[in-house]
C-alpha cells in the first residue's frame, strides 16, 4: 500500500481514541464488478460502484494496480458516492485491478478487487496471401492469422463469397481456438478463396481476412495415409469448478479419420458430457471435480491411428466455510479470530487490519486464517479483514473489533436504597458495574470491610451472600468497584424483619342459606413491613365488587365478610397475606346448608274414587339429608293448597311413593311434594297433571249399563 492511506489511518485511530462514541466502521452495500468495455463505447462514461454503510458516513479511496488514484488532479476520474467514475476512457491508462477503500473513524475495509478490461478486435494486417496448393487427397490448414484482440472471439471461414460460410463436416472443421481452417482429406470441390471471419463476443465488431486461394496441383493424387492430429489440446488444461470446459481434436487423413474420445480412467463420460462437430469438440459443462482426470482422443483409419491425450486439472476460487463475527471485547482482554476457505490450490491467507496488511509481532499473532492479539489496547479497535487467495481468486470478510475501556458505572444496576429481608432467610446483594476491564469489588457494612466466614461469603462476580440473616446483619451496605479507569460504588439499607405469621385464620365452618358472618384473617407483622390481604374463593380471586363479599380490617387483618351467604357460596377460601419479604395463607372450607331443593316428576298412578297413588324423584338435600315429603293438593273448588291426608301418614325422606286418602269422588285434583331438612321445608316440587277422581257409583253402572235409558 502506498503512503497518503497509512497517514489516513493514523488520523482516524487518534480520533477514535479522542471519543471512543459509538463509532462503526464501515460494511459494503455494494462492491465494483468487473468492467469489459467495448472500445468502439470509449466515448462513455465507465462506472464502479462502491457503497459502504457506517457511523459517521464512510468515505472513499479507490487504487488501480495497487496505487491510490489522486483524485485531485484528475480530470477524467471522479467519485460520486463512493463510485469511481471515469470519462474519455483511455484504453491503455485505465487497464487494470480496482480496489475501493471505504473508511471512517471506525476503521478501513477493502473491497473486493474489479478489473476493467476494453475489448477490442483489430484489423487483419491487408496483405494478400499466396495460393495455397495441395494435391486431392491431401490434408491441409488455412492459418486465420487472428490480429490483436481482447475478449472472447468466434470464428467462421467464408468460402469464395460472403455469406456462403464452409460448413463443418467430419472432414472440415474450425477451431475456436486458432481460428484456423482444417480440411482432412482435400476434394476438388474444395478448390476456392477462403476467408477467415472473426467476432468479438463483446463488441460484436467483426473482421475478415484477405482471401487465400486453394488450388489443386496437378502432379498427381495423394495416396492413403494414417491420421495426423493437427488440433489438439494441452497437456494440462486448469478448469474451474461450475465452468464449461471444450476440447478440440482433429486429425488430417486419408481416408478421412474418425475422432473418438475417453477417459483415461475407463470411466465412461457422464450424460451431461456433448460432442459436437463429428465428435471434434469434446463439451463438459459444469466442470466438477470428479471430470478431473486424462482425457484421450483417438483419430483413426484403416491405414491406422493417432492418439492425443491431456489432463483437465480442477481448480475453484477460493469461497468462505468459516468467518469471524464482530467482536466486542474488553481492554487487555485477548482476540481470537478464524476464518477458513475453501478453493483449489488450497487458498493462502493474510489478515488486513484497517486496509494494511498485518504481521506477527510481539501481541500480534497471524498464521494461516487465525489471527490472535493478547493484551488488547485501545488501538487494536477497527476494521480487520481476512483474505484468503489462491491464484484464481481472492476473497475479502470483513469484521469489526471494538476496544471497551471504561471506569466501573452502575447505572441501570444500583443496589436497592433499602432492601426488607425476613429474618433466617438468605439474602444475595448483587454488584455488577459495567467495567472495562471487570472491576475488583469491596464490600463494606458501615465503614467497615466485610469479613467473610461460613454464613457470609463473596463469589468471584461480586455478589455477596448473606445466609440465615438476624436483626443483626441490618445496617448499610456499600459495594465499591475499582478498574484502572477509576471507582464507582453503589449503597444500599438492609432491614431484617421478623417473621409474619397469622394469629387468627378462617376455620372450617357449616352455615346455613341466608346468614351473613366474617371469615377472620388477621396476622401479626414487624412494624416495618407493608402487609396486604387477598381472598381466593375456590382458585379465584374475590373481586371487589362482589355484593355478598367486603373485605374489613385494618394494617393487620383483612377479614372476609360474607352477606346473605347462598348455597354456591359453599367451598374453599384461602387468606393470602403479602408483605415485602414473605406470602403467607389460611384455608377454610365453608359448607353451605339449606332447604331441600323441589321434588321432581310428580306422578299419579292409581286412582279410585278417593285415593290416588303418588310417586316423585327426590331434589338435592342442600347439606342437610331429608327427613319427610309433605304432599299438598288443589281443587277447582279449594284456595291455595292444602294438606293431605298419607299413607303412609308421615312420608320419611328414603320414601319416594305415598297414596293420598280421603279424597272426593268425581273431582279434578292436582298434587305437589314438599322435601323438608333439619334446615326447613323446601320450595314445592313443580305441579303434577290434574287427574279426576273415579265416580262414586262407577262399578254399578257399569252393570246398570244396560238400561241406558234409565240413566
Ligand atoms: C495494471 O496491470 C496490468 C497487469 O499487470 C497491466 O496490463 C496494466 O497495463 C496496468 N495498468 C496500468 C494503468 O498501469
Ligand atoms: C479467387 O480470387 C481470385 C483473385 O481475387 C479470383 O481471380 C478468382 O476468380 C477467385 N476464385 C473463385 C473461385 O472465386
Ligand atoms: C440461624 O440463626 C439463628 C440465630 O440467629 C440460630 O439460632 C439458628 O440455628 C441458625 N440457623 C441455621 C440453619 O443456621
Amino acid at each position: 500500500m502506498t503512503l497518503p492511506w497509512k497517514q489516513l489511518l493514523l488520523l482516524s485511530i487518534i480520533d477514535y481514541c479522542l471519543d471512543s462514541g459509538s463509532y462503526h466502521g464501515p460494511r459494503w452495500r455494494m462492491e465494483p464488478g468487473d468492467l469489459f468495455i467495448p472500445v468502439d463505447s470509449i466515448e462513455e462514461e465507465a462506472t464502479l460502484t462502491c457503497d459502504a454503510k457506517g457511523t459517521p458516513p464512510p468515505q472513499y479511496r479507490w487504487s488501480l494496480n495497487g496505487t491510490l488514484i489522486n483524485l485531485g488532479l484528475d480530470r477524467r476520474r471522479r467519485l460520486s458516492g463512493g463510485n469511481l467514475i471515469i470519462s474519455s476512457l483511455d484504453r491503455y491508462q485505465d487497464v487494470g485491478i480496482y480496489q475501493c477503500m471505504a473508511y471512517n473513524t471506525g476503521g478501513a475495509i477493502l473491497s473486493r478487487r474489479a478489473s476493467l478490461q476494453f475489448a477490442y478486435l483489430d484489423h487483419f494486417k491487408v496483405h494478400t496471401r499466396s495460393a495455397v496448393s495441395v494435391r486431392e487427397g491431401q490434408g491441409v490448414v488455412l492459418l486465420c492469422g487472428t490480429p490483436t484482440s481482447s475478449g472472447d472471439l468466434t470464428y467462421a471461414w467464408v468460402f469464395n463469397e460472403y455469406p456462403y460460410f464452409v460448413q463443418q463436416d467430419n472432414r472440415r472443421f474450425v477451431s475456436q481456438q486458432t481460428g484456423n481452417l482444417y480440411i482432412a482429406k482435400v476434394e476438388p470441390s474444395d478448390v476456392g478463396n477462403y476467408t477467415c471471419a472473426v467476432m468479438n463476443s463483446i463488441t460484436k465488431g467483426k473482421v475478415q481476412s484477405s482471401p487465400t486461394s486453394l488450388i489443386l496441383r496437378t502432379d498427381g493424387v495423394m495416396g492413403e495415409y494414417e491420421p495426423k492430429i493437427e488440433v489438439n489440446f494441452p497437456d494440462n488444461v486448469p478448469a474451474a469448478k461450475g465452468s464449461t470446459v471444450t476440447l478440440e481434436c482433429f486429425a488430417l487423413g486419408n481416408p478421412v479419420p474418425e475422432i473418438t474420445w475417453r477417459r483415461a480412467n475407463g470411466v465412461p463420460f457422464p450424460s451431461k458430457v456433448k460432442m459436437k462437430y463429428s465428435n471434434a469438440v469434446l463439451e463438459i459443462p459444469s466442470f466438477q471435480q470428479d471430470d478431473t482426470g486424462g482425457y484421450e482422443c483417438v483419430a483413426e483409419n484403416k491405414m491406422g491411428k493417432n492418439t492425443a491425450t491431456g489432463r483437465l486439472a480442477f481448480y475453484a476460487k477460493p469461497q468462505w466455510i468459516q468467518t469471524m463475527k464482530d467482536t466486542a471485547l474488553a481492554i487487555e482482554e485477548r482476540l481470537d479470530w478464524e476464518c477458513r476457505a475453501n478453493g483449489r490450490p488450497k487458498p493462502s491467507y493474510t489478515w488486513l487490519k484497517n486496509g494494511q496488511q498485518l504481521l506477527s509481532e510481539d501481541r500480534i499473532h497471524v498464521e494461516d486464517g487465525v489471527l490472535s492479539v493478547s493484551v488488547l489496547t485501545l488501538a487494536d479497535a477497527g476494521m480487520y479483514q481476512c483474505v484468503a487467495e489462491n491464484k484464481h481468486g481472492v476473497i475479502y470478510f470483513a469484521a469489526e473489533l471494538m476496544v471497551l475501556a471504561s471506569p466501573p458505572d452502575f447505572t441501570g444496576n444500583v443496589l436497592r436504597a433499602l432492601l426488607k429481608a425476613k429474618a433466617g432467610t438468605t439474602v444475595t446483594l448483587e454488584c455488577k458495574p459495567q467495567a472495562y476491564p471487570i472491576a475488583s469489588i469491596l464490600w463494606k457494612k458501615g465503614n467497615l470491610p466485610i469479613h467473610t466466614n461460613d454464613r457470609i461469603t463473596l463469589s468471584p462476580d461480586g455478589t455477596l451472600r448473606l445466609a440465615n440473616v438476624s436483626k443483626s446483619d441490618a445496617g448499610s451496605y456499600t459495594c465499591f468497584a475499582r478498574n484502572r479507569f477509576g471507582m464507582s460504588s453503589t449503597t444500599g439499607r438492609l432491614l431484617v424483619t421478623d417473621p409474619t405469621r397469622i394469629i387468627q385464620g378462617p376455620v372450617d365452618m357449616e352455615i346455613i342459606v341466608g346468614e351473613s358472618i366474617v371469615l377472620p384473617c388477621q396476622v401479626a407483622s414487624d412494624p416495618v413491613l407493608d402487609v396486604s390481604f387477598s381472598w381466593a374463593f375456590n382458585g379465584q380471586l374475590i373481586a371487589k365488587g362482589d355484593g355478598h363479599f367486603e373485605l374489613v380490617g385494618g394494617r393487620t387483618a383483612g377479614d372476609l365478610m360474607i352477606r346473605n351467604i347462598q348455597l354456591y357460596h359453599a367451598g374453599k377460601y384461602i387468606c393470602v397475606v403479602d408483605t415485602d419479604v414473605e406470602s403467607l395463607s389460611a384455608v377454610a372450607v365453608l359448607i353451605v346448608k339449606g332447604p331441600p331443593s323441589p321434588p321432581d316428576s310428580v306422578t299419579v298412578e292409581e286412582v279410585t274414587d278417593s285415593t290416588a297413588q303418588l310417586a316423585w324423584s327426590p331434589g338435592r338435600d342442600n347439606g342437610s339429608p331429608i327427613t319427610n315429603y309433605l304432599i299438598q293438593t288443589r281443587t277447582p273448588f279449594t284456595v291455595g293448597w292444602q294438606r293431605v291426608n298419607t299413607v303412609p301418614e308421615i312420608i320419611d325422606g328414603n320414601t319416594l311413593t305415598a297414596t293420598v286418602v280421603d279424597l272426593n269422588a268425581w273431582v279434578e285434583y292436582e298434587f305437589r311434594v314438599l322435601a323438608k331438612n333439619s334446615v326447613g321445608v323446601g320450595e314445592p316440587s313443580p305441579v303434577s297433571v290434574k287427574t279426576r277422581t273415579e265416580d262414586q257409583f262407577v262399578g254399578h253402572a257399569l252393570l246398570l249399563a244396560p238400561c241406558e235409558p234409565w240413566r
